[in-house]
């Protein structure tokens, strides 16, 4: 029988078949099947796979090492000089590392690049800049907003995969940056930039190029509809590291995070903030958020952890009754189900019923909260405002809190409490409303379920307030 020459490869789950179909048969996906070619697999590797190996081959095989006999290689990390995108990276780049950067166009990825290949050239380490997106000249234009330090880096502008690899090998820099992974295209294959047989190609080579070089390479990517990067499974398994930037384009703060890390943590995240010079680091980004908290009806401020750190978020809530069936339901920063979720409870468990409201919560500055901890605040800031009462203490001092509400309306515990508290300290926000926990904590108001934080929230207010 003759050897298929192409396979169908799913762009959202990489499920593979040889023939085309119009729903993928591994997700279910809807036109997501693309062709790839099979390259035709040659040399000794290939005859191996015919059969049993012959016995220059078992010669030739590789021998197993014991680890302990691995020559370790302690590279030293290079450090981009972008601190937040350092911490996140588990403390600078490794050398030989793939690393894939997404996020939405606009949101400030070839700024960050940029500023960081400014940085390493700065202080001495050769870099290249590979646009695949923007002529030179719009990519100098952006560098002359980001300083002195990023005109010195060294910029291609090149789409072609052999020619990219190429000017890597002959120009051999530290660390190099490919924006975007999109652009690029094999000529070789059929498929158009950007589809997955292109996007996994491409990604491929570079990793070999990088693993045998040594260089550090960055791919920029853009993220679809559905926030995964394009090419999405394909891609992540293949590189070292994934960072994801998000934030809304309209707002000034941006996070980013590690989606998958081989050479630190996952749970870092770094804050920024987009001012005309560029992306700058924000340093406590708990300050900002309180320092913006409000002492309005429905406004609470949450104790978040992002990954190990802990972070100060304002939760704002709007409640008012509504004009249609069935009524809005608006969630920023937050799960849409999680806060139909939280109304639910509420309803059932000593909160407002709000069938017919239409409720809209919102996390203050673009952040965005994906753990269960911010429940509570949810929960707080909706009754607040619904009642049109606002949840500070009588000197404006906001309400802190955090928790995850069970559908008993139980409060259950989250990570960290001692450091949300820690953190809540700082900024005077005790006491901090939250679930108990094993031993007794230094300035936890304790609700073992949402009725008890309801009661110790509105109780806050004074006795005129509780009495309303
Ligand atoms: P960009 O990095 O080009 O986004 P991406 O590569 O992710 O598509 O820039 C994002 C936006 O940031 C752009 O609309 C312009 C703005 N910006 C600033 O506000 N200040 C700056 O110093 C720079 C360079 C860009
Ligand atoms: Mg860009």
């Amino acid at each position: 029988m003759a050897k298929p020459r192409s396979k169908h490869v799913c762009r959202e789950c990489a499920h593979e078949s040889l023939r085309w179909a119009g729903q993928c048969p591994g997700c279910g996906e809807w036109n997501s099947l693309e062709e790839v070619v099979i390259a035709a697999a040659a040399g000794v590797a290939a005859s191996a796979r015919a059969g049993r190996p012959s016995a220059a081959l078992i010669a030739a095989a590789p021998r197993a090492v014991r680890l302990r006999e691995v020559v370790s290689e302690h590279r030293r990390r290079l450090r981009s000089g972008v601190g937040e995108l350092d911490r996140v990276l588990g403390g600078g780049l490794v050398p030989g590392s793939l690393v894939l950067l997404g996020g939405a166009p606009g949101i400030g990825k070839s700024t960050i690049t940029g500023m960081a290949l400014g940085n390493l050239v700065a202080s001495g380490t050769p870099v290249l800049y590979i646009s695949g997106e923007e002529s030179a000249a719009q990519v100098r234009l952006r560098a002359e907003r980001l300083g002195p330090a990023a005109l010195e880096v060294p910029v291609i502008t090149e789409t072609e995969l052999p020619l990219i690899v190429a000017a890597i090998e002959s120009e051999r820099p530290a660390v190099c940056v490919i924006d975007s992974i999109q652009t690029i295209s094999c000529p070789e294959l059929s498929a158009a930039p950007g589809s997955v047989a292109q996007v996994r190609e491409a990604a491929a080579r570079l990793m070999e190029l990088a693993k045998r070089t040594g260089i550090a390479l960055i791919l920029v990517g853009h993220v679809t509809k559905d926030g995964s990067v394009a090419g999405p499974r394909v891609l992540e398994h293949l590189v070292d590291c994934v960072l994801l930037f998000e934030g809304e384009r309209e707002r000034s703060y941006r996070t980013v995070r590690a989606l998958k890390n081989r050479f630190g943590a996952t749970s870092e995240v770094g804050v920024f903030e987009m001012r005309a010079g560029g992306l700058v680091e924000v340093e406590d980004p708990s300050a900002r958020f309180v320092d913006e908290a409000s002492n309005a009806p429905g406004s609470v401020v949450l104790c978040a952890i992002e990954g190990t750190r802990p972070l100060l978020v304002e939760v704002q809530a709007l409640v008012g009754s509504s004009e249609i069936v069935p009524p809005r339901r608006v969630a920023n920063g937050i799960d849409r189900n999680r806060l139909a979720m939280i109304l639910a409870v509420l309803a059932r468990h000593g909160g407002p019923a709000l069938g017919g409201s239409d409720v809209f919560v919102n996390v203050a500055g673009g952040v965005r909260v994906e753990e269960p901890g911010a429940d509570l605040a949810v929960a707080l800031a909706i009754a607040s405002a619904h009642r049109g009462d606002p949840l500070a203490d009588p000197s404006g001092r906001p309400l802190a809190c955090f928790g995850e509400i069970g559908l008993t309306g139980e409060l259950r515990s989250v990570t960290h409490p001692d450091r949300r508290l820690a953190e809540a300290a700082k900024f005077g926000l005790t006491p901090v409303v939250g679930p108990p926990d094993r031993e007794p904590i230094k300035g936890l108001a304790e609700a073992a379920t949402l009725r008890d934080a309801l009661r110790i929230a509105i109780r806050r207010r004074g006795p005129e307030s509780a009495a309303a």
